[in-house]
């Protein structure tokens, strides 16, 4: 692989204009790159080595890519834009790494770019057609995210161009409370804010504003100290709030804007009026400071007990992810209804999903003599008897005997299940949670 750190952008478009400046035919100027090992090696090394390389290169192109752990990484070219105040061919590159999750997404130089290591330069124009017309449905909703309602009706074409419009991360930070967050996606403000990178959010209310100044006279009128609605459950500094989206519209519609920016394969409900915010807190004598939430729809089919799960960044790996599935199965067992996260669940949730299900199931198993049966955990969990299931057979303590699934639980073997499945968690305490069903009032 041949290393281009030592070359400056302006010494490699240097090289490239002279190695062949006929060859341009995409769009906007293009200038041929050789990458060479050695340029006196040149001649001798060009059947082995030799490459051409378009500059700027291609929407589509794969490439290696110097990443954050100095390593090389394969990547995909997502999008390019020329650089303020540079030359024709100054262009930086919105990468996805093919081994990393879409919120590693980003923006980078030409200088991180191992132009040697260009294979393809991918005819988006093909591929478009391709996947419009082999559209799965995991994809139409992937398209579907930021849906704006009456989304069925769109054609294919106008889908991707959808895709293409929430493919690039419009808002790179927020400000919330004490922190500043660098987000993970792309997610749909309303156009007066298509000029902005960065948001000021209140709080409290998470109405987001444009500038600080504005944040700060917004402070100073805003009364809130806390979300909106009940607070169902307080222990020590930790306090949840029900939120009820047809009560509380706005504060809804801006928690919703607010967690697209992390969750990527969700869809983003305008309708709020559907479903329960239940929003997690750490409180002292400033307020009540947002650390995550779940919602919740008021009526599932599905039965479904959580739609969308968030942690805020600063907040994560401490166990308030845990916390709030554990809630959701709370207010299952409240309902008495067995329930089960809304799919599909990014890796992150399925994660901490597979973590609690685990630490739950095999604390039973480990204290519960004799037989017990799927029906009687999901009973006694709320945990779907689907997913007690598919937890139990990817531990590999399911066998199916005489036309029945057993569960194998050999002491040795749970403890070893459950060691690897991490901490616990903060827990619940259920005596403090006071709360009653969701029921239509008219
Ligand atoms: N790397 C590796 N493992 C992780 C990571 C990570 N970055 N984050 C969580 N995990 C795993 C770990 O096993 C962890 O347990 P451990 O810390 O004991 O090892 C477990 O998940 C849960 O950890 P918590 O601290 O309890 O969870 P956290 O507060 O970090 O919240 C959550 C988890 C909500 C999924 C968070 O990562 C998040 O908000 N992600 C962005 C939004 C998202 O993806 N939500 C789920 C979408 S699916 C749905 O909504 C139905
Ligand atoms: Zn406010």
């Amino acid at each position: 692989m041949v290393s281009l750190d030592a070359l400056t952008t302006t010494e490699k478009v240097a090289t490239l204009t002279t190695a062949n400046g006929q060859a341009a035919m995409a769009v906007g100027p293009v200038v041929p790159y050789a990458a060479e090992s050695n340029g006196a090696q040149a001649e001798t090394d060009a059947p082995r080595r030799r490459r051409m390389t378009m500059l700027p290169l291609e929407v589509g192109t794969r490439v290696l890519c110097r990443w954050r752990d100095g390593k090389y990484h394969p990547v995909k070219v997502i999008e390019r834009r020329k650089l303020p105040g540079g030359g024709g061919n100054d262009y930086e590159y919105y990468v996805h790494y093919n081994e990393f999750n879409r919120r590693l997404d980003e923006w980078v130089k030409l200088e991180q770019l191992d132009l040697d290591s260009v294979e393809t330069v991918v005819d988006e124009k093909i591929e478009d057609k391709v996947t419009s017309l082999k559209m799965t449905r995991h994809q139409k909703r992937k398209i579907d995210e930021t849906h704006v309602e009456g989304h069925e009706e769109l054609d294919a074409a106008s889908l991707r161009e959808h895709e293409e419009f929430t493919k690039v991360k419009n808002i790179a930070t927020i400000e919330l409370g004490r922190y500043e967050i660098e987000t993970w996606y792309f997610s749909p403000f309303p156009p007066e804010y298509n000029d902005c990178t960065k948001l000021f959010f209140c709080e409290f209310c998470l109405n987001f504003m444009k500038r600080k100044e504005q944040l700060q006279r917004h402070m100073k009128k805003c009364d809130l100290k806390h979300p909106p609605g009940d607070e169902i459950y307080r222990s020590g500094t930790l306090s949840m709030f029900e939120v009820d989206g047809k009560k509380n519209k706005v504060y809804g519609q801006n928690l919703c804007y607010l967690a697209k920016l992390f969750l990527d394969h969700k869809t983003l409900y305008y309708d709020v009026d559907l479903f329960l915010f239940y929003v997690l807190c750490e409180c002292d004598d400033r307020g009540c400071h947002m650390v995550g939430y779940f919602s919740k729809e008021k009526q599932s089919e599905e039965s479904y007990n959580l739609a969308c799960i968030l942690t805020l960044p600063p907040y994560q790996r401490k166990g308030y992810g845990k916390f709030l599935i554990a809630f959701s199965y709370e207010l299952s067992k409240k309902e008495g209804k067995v329930g089960t996260p809304e799919r599909p669940l990014s890796d992150l949730g399925l994660l901490s999903y597979r973590g609690y299900w685990t630490r739950v199931l095999l604390d039973i198993l480990k204290r519960h003599k004799g037989n017990i049966s799927i029906k009687e955990l999901s009973d006694m969990t709320a945990i779907k008897a689907e997913d007690i299931l598919t937890t139990l057979q990817s531990l590999e303590l399911i066998q199916y005997r005489k036309g029945q699934h057993v569960i194998c639980a050999d002491p040795k073997v749970l403890d070893r299940h459950l060691k690897a499945a991490g901490r616990g968690g903060l827990d619940v305490d259920v005596c403090k949670l006071i709360w009653t069903p969701y029921k239509e009032q008219n």
